[in-house]
């Protein structure tokens, strides 16, 4: 009799496993569904040290967010990505895919579960905070700069003295020192023997009105830095060149949070190995005449270019301050096909994110690009400093830019002013 119950016992369990198993399956985990969508499309900006507020690398971390993150991805809020995806296709595409979306909100509504450790993916590695990887070199400001509690600080202009030789950039990062005041860092290029800002000594800042801007005087610009995009690292076989003699010049936007402080920003290189098959260049398309109207919700700004020599297009970069509301970028091959190359039907002024395009992007000389920005100067826009303002160019965010910054890469020794130049000209 004895027996017979065991038997019989045994075949209960036999026959509740399957069942077990099953719910096992549809019930998510942190360890075997969650931790991978958060290394792949989180961990960058969500580790101490990084533009986040909160670290999502681990359970105990992530675990008191599971509603939050919810929230923050069914509403598109995270991971921040604001290019429509019909439009076309972008290699650095971080929205998340619908079934990931639902297996965070899942796991969130199901008790957020740790799981068995047993099926985490291996931890990512990260090299000391450098999002290139280890640079080949770093260069830092030589002094740090003493951020006042409050005001309004002009940017602050800081020459860093560069390289004695020729050197092609693979990877260039630039690093706050204090991410809680530095608004944004801007690297720009000066050529031996430039007059620009001659007068400026290695390390002691130079203060400018906010209203000068100086990018045209300069000899473009290397790298930026703006919080929780990561850096543009280019393809194997494509780098920019910094000639030997340039110098840095770091813009710094410091924005003063209650606490005077300091910073102290650095720069890491990684070089290419020998001279690349493409130079990469950054040219902005650009509209200076702003007069934007108070309470005007819906302003439009147009800037086009005509490219002079096929470029390959590695990067879009929209740029507007607190206004900006929507963008566009299309272009009209010579033989008159239109193709949209982005669109941003909601920018975020707190996102300046680069769109790197997927695959081949070639445009051949005489494509003529355009670039159509909006501004909301009224109420409804709840960034808004001031809508009774007539708004114009200018380096504060009060103020407003119409760019949209364009990584080209053209072939090794071709003049990268031959972009600019006038397509009846060629051949
Ligand atoms: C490019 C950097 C970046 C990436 C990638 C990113 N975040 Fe964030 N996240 C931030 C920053 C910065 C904040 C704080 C500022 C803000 O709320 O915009 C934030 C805030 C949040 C918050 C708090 C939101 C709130 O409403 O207060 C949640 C939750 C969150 N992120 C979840 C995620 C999840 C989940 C992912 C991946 C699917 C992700 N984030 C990817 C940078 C990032």
């Amino acid at each position: 009799m004895k027996k017979m119950i065991k038997r019989a016992a045994g075949v209960a369990i036999a026959l509740a496993l399957p069942c077990l198993s099953f719910g096992a399956e549809t019930k998510f985990t942190f360890h075997r569904d969650v931790e991978p969508i958060l290394q792949a499309r989180c961990q960058n900006c969500h580790r101490p040290g990084e533009a986040a507020p909160m670290s999502l690398l681990t359970y105990s971390d992530a675990r008191p967010w599971a509603k939050a993150m919810k929230q923050a991805v069914l509403s598109k809020k995270m991971p921040p990505w604001s290019a429509d995806v019909s439009v076309g296709h972008f290699k650095n595409d971080r929205s998340l895919r619908p079934e990931e979306m639902d297996t965070l909100a899942k796991w969130a509504d199901s008790g957020a579960a740790e799981g068995n450790a047993k099926d985490a993916p291996a931890p990512l590695q990260f090299s000391e905070g450098w999002a290139i990887g280890k640079p080949d070199t770093v260069l830092e400001m030589p002094v740090p700069f003493e951020v006042p509690a409050q005001g309004v600080v002009d940017y602050q202009w800081i020459l860093i003295p560069g390289f004695k030789e020729d050197k092609w950039i693979q990877a260039f990062e630039v690093r706050p020192g204090n991410r809680a005041v530095v608004h944004h860092v801007a690297a720009f290029l000066r050529r031996a023997g430039s007059k620009w800002m001659a007068e400026v000594l290695p390390g002691v800042p130079v203060a400018k009105p906010s209203t000068a801007p100086e990018g045209g005087s300069s000899d473009g610009i290397v790298a930026e830095y703006v919080p929780g995009v990561p850096p543009l690292i280019m393809p194997k076989g494509y780098a920019m060149r910094l000639p030997a003699g340039s110098d840095i010049m770091l813009q710094v936007h410091y924005t003063p949070n209650g606490k005077a402080t300091q910073d102290r920003s650095r720069l890491g290189f990684i070089f290419a190995a020998a001279p690349p098959e493409y130079q990469v260049i950054t040219t902005g398309v650009v509209t200076g005449a702003l007069k934007i109207p108070p309470y005007e919700p819906n302003y439009r700004a147009q800037a086009s270019m005509m490219f002079g020599a096929d470029v390959r297009v590695l990067g879009i970069n929209p740029h507007m301050h607190l206004r900006g509301k929507s963008a566009e970028v299309r272009v009209t091959y010579p033989d008159g096909r239109v193709q949209e190359l982005l669109r941003v039907p909601k920018y975020d002024f707190n996102w300046q994110l680069t769109y790197e395009p997927d695959g081949d992007l070639m445009l051949p000389a005489g494509t003529k690009l355009e670039a159509v920005e909006f501004y909301d100067n009224s109420a409804n826009n709840p960034a808004n400093p001031d809508p009774s303002k007539e708004v114009h160019w200018g380096d504060q965010t009060s103020d407003e830019m119409m760019v949209v910054y364009m990584h080209l890469a053209i072939p090794s020794g071709q003049d990268p002013r031959s972009i600019y130049r006038r397509v009846a000209y060629q051949k």
